[in-house]
């Protein structure tokens, strides 16, 4: 199979990746629940796994970085934690429903919602940005990298403008953790939400959340923490606050050997082959009669992600035929990504979406650009 749904999830781990996951499930005990090797070897390797965290995003402070399933449960520790009735938030027609439904949610509990539009390319107007905010904006949110057309999102602007006007502002980057550079401080990130099965390379049911030195947020969950057992409320410093119950450390030794692989070979070069195989595969595709590419292409930053059409075809057909006839998986439909198809006109038909890894290769770029020219053929 040629695998070309890296924005779903990267299906192709290093093998350190694969090992640490394995060792890990027979030699690890619970972190910060006992004195014995286990539980200690298990609290190193959290340790650990924070401390890269928190060089790979600039944070103050290791301490800060607390650990979740992935973006969708940081994206709603971040805005059921943070907004309170008679609040504003601005966000984009960019945004992943991880983020807009959890919105729509403290919509109906008094929150103002502003969305701010996107154009037919799918790129915002950071100025429309600043002409939204109001005394009682809160917060914007919004994402790194659009994961429908991989647009890639100007969020140290953004920082700037939320910083001057004292708003908070948190960051969705599934799209872009482990790929781009982002730090925190520099772009005045309060917080910022991540996967760990995607650009980190780590496994499924890892992420986490970043949390400025600060500011407080309400967790979503509390329960057991391994410290202070006879108080009745759940321990408020982080990162303990928003972490209640047994961590997946099986998942975070996976995590912790794909930081170090990412250490290693540097983001700086995984983003260059990605990007080089997805400009490769844009240039093949781009003036084939009847293919309809949505997104910006005009710049060189974006994220490794062309999505498609062919004429009038359901996407979901398209993407049936590359994978049963050429062997290539894509995504087709919605990507819960709701209003970017919207802007984009695409609700009805969807989009087929290829999303590259360093992993993939020339050849296989060339084999998705002749599939896409023979579909396109058919009659
Ligand atoms: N959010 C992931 C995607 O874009 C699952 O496919």
């Amino acid at each position: 199979m040629i695998y070309m749904d890296n924005a779903a999830t990267t299906m192709h781990k290093p093998q350190e990746v694969i090992d640490a996951v394995v060792s890990a499930m027979s030699s690890m005990g619970n972190a910060g629940r006992g004195a014995n090797e286990a539980s200690l070897s298990a609290s190193r390797v959290i340790y650990d796994t924070r401390e890269k965290l928190a060089r790979l995003f600039g944070a103050e402070d290791a301490r800060r970085i607390a650990f979740t399933n992935n973006s969708t449960e940081s994206l709603n520790i971040a805005i059921k934690g943070l907004l309170n009735p008679g609040d504003h938030v601005i966000t984009t027609m960019l945004e992943h429903n991880s983020v807009l439904r959890p919105l729509y949610e403290m919509e109906k509990k008094g929150v103002r919602l502003t969305i701010v539009p996107s154009d037919e390319k799918g790129r915002i107007d950071i100025g429309e940005i600043e002409k939204a905010i109001a005394p009682d904006t809160r917060m914007i949110i919004c994402t790194n990298g659009s994961n429908l057309t991989g647009n890639y999102v100007d969020i140290k602007s953004i920082g700037e403008l939320a910083d001057k006007h004292h708003i908070l502002f948190v960051v969705d980057a599934s799209q872009t953790a482990g790929v781009f550079p982002i730090h925190v401080q520099d772009m005045k990130i309060d917080v910022l939400c991540f996967t760990g099965h995607k650009g980190l390379l780590g496994p499924q049911g890892t992420g986490g959340i970043y949390v400025r030195d600060g500011l407080e947020i309400r967790p979503l969950k509390t329960g057991g923490s391994g410290i202070q057992t006879y108080s009745k409320t759940h321990p408020a410093q982080m990162p303990t606050a928003l972490e209640a119950g047994t961590l997946n450390g099986h998942g975070i030794a996976g995590l912790h050997a794909a930081l170090e692989y990412l250490e290693r070979t540097g983001i700086d070069k995984i983003r260059a082959c990605e990007q080089k195989l997805m400009w490769r595969f844009y240039h093949g595709v781009k003036d084939i009669p009847g293919v309809k590419i949505y997104g910006d292409f005009t710049g060189q930053d974006r994220c490794a992600i062309v999505t498609l059409n062919i004429g009038d075809y359901d996407s979901s057909e398209v993407s049936d035929e590359l994978l049963t006839e050429y062997g290539i998986s894509t995504r087709p439909g919605g990507h819960c990504a709701p209003l970017m198809h919207e802007a984009l006109g695409t609700v009805e038909q969807g989009a087929v979406r290829f999303s590259f890894s360093h992993y993939n290769t020339e050849e296989e770029v060339d084999i998705a650009i002749k599939a896409i020219r023979e579909l396109a053929e058919e009659p």
